[in-house]
């Protein structure tokens, strides 16, 4: 049976008691709201560990923008439906004060990737994400930690920051979960109205066709996006568009055509 920890102090004692000799922890981090993605992510960390811990943090840090995550949807019970009929052992759910219990006073920041992409248009987004996995890491202390890959600019992040940092958890990477029409799950896919969800299909599309760079921007823009960002590195093309005051993202290998 899942077991829900609001209290940080008493999930810490249980986490120190010697029960969890040579059992394997995975640690699936989210923001709550959980969909299929997510699903994937407890079923693999269920499948590959003794034990696997479910952290539900809408980080305030990594929002840039007071509406965004005010309008963050939240789902709690769904979400303790979702973890107990995944078999997760432990949920945890953290208050601010005790999470930044410093008042975000101390922060990770790294200085080239988290600049580029997404970062250019959202200042202070991953420190407000690397300094929220790197406590959550140090709080759950698991052998693997479980990230999707449609986040990827955080996930490459997250692999830097647990090698600098000489972390001993694995950070794993999961492939993006799409619907049916191609679209990658998201929380914030919940806050688009029916008509833009539609449109939104035309997002993973027209980012994953062959097509250059500039004929993408065009068509979107034409069909009713704001772009932020098209751009290709490292073999994988990256974007970034808004339909109203939502903002998606995603990112494709780039193939041979
Ligand atoms: O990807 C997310 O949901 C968040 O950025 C994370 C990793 C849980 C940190 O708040």
């Amino acid at each position: 049976m899942t077991q829900v920890f609001n209290d940080l102090a008493e999930w810490q004692s249980l986490r120190n008691a010697t029960v969890w000799i040579d059992k394997t922890i995975g640690l699936v981090p989210t923001m709550g709201n959980l969909h299929a993605g997510h699903k994937s992510l407890l079923q693999r960390s269920v499948a590959e560990n003794a034990i696997t811990v479910l952290t539900i943090f809408v980080n305030p840090t990594q929002f840039s923008d007071p509406l965004d995550l005010n309008n963050y949807p939240k789902t709690l019970q769904e979400d303790l439906n979702l973890a107990e009929a995944t078999k997760v052992d432990y949920v945890l759910i953290p208050q601010y004060k005790d999470i930044y219990a410093d008042d975000y006073r101390y922060k990770i920041c790294e200085n080239e990737l988290s600049k580029q992409l997404c970062g250019k248009q959202r200042a202070g987004h991953f420190e407000g994400v690397m300094t929220v996995v790197l406590k959550l890491l140090m709080l759950v202390k698991a052998h693997n930690a479980y990230f999707g890959e449609k986040d990827f600019q955080q996930l490459q992040l997250i692999k830097g920051l647990a090698q600098a940092f000489f972390i001993d958890t694995n950070i794993i990477a999961c492939p993006t979960i799409r619907n049916e029409q191609g679209l990658a799950l998201s929380s914030r896919n919940n806050l688009l109205t029916p008509a833009q969800l539609k449109l939104a299909q035309a997002f993973p599309k027209l980012l994953n066709a062959n097509l250059t760079i500039p004929q993408i921007i065009q068509q979107l823009t034409q069909l009713g996006f704001s772009v932020d960002y098209i751009e290709e590195h490292s073999a994988r093309r990256f974007g970034a568009v808004r339909l109203g005051a939502v903002r998606l993202i995603d990112n494709f290998a780039v193939r041979e055509w």
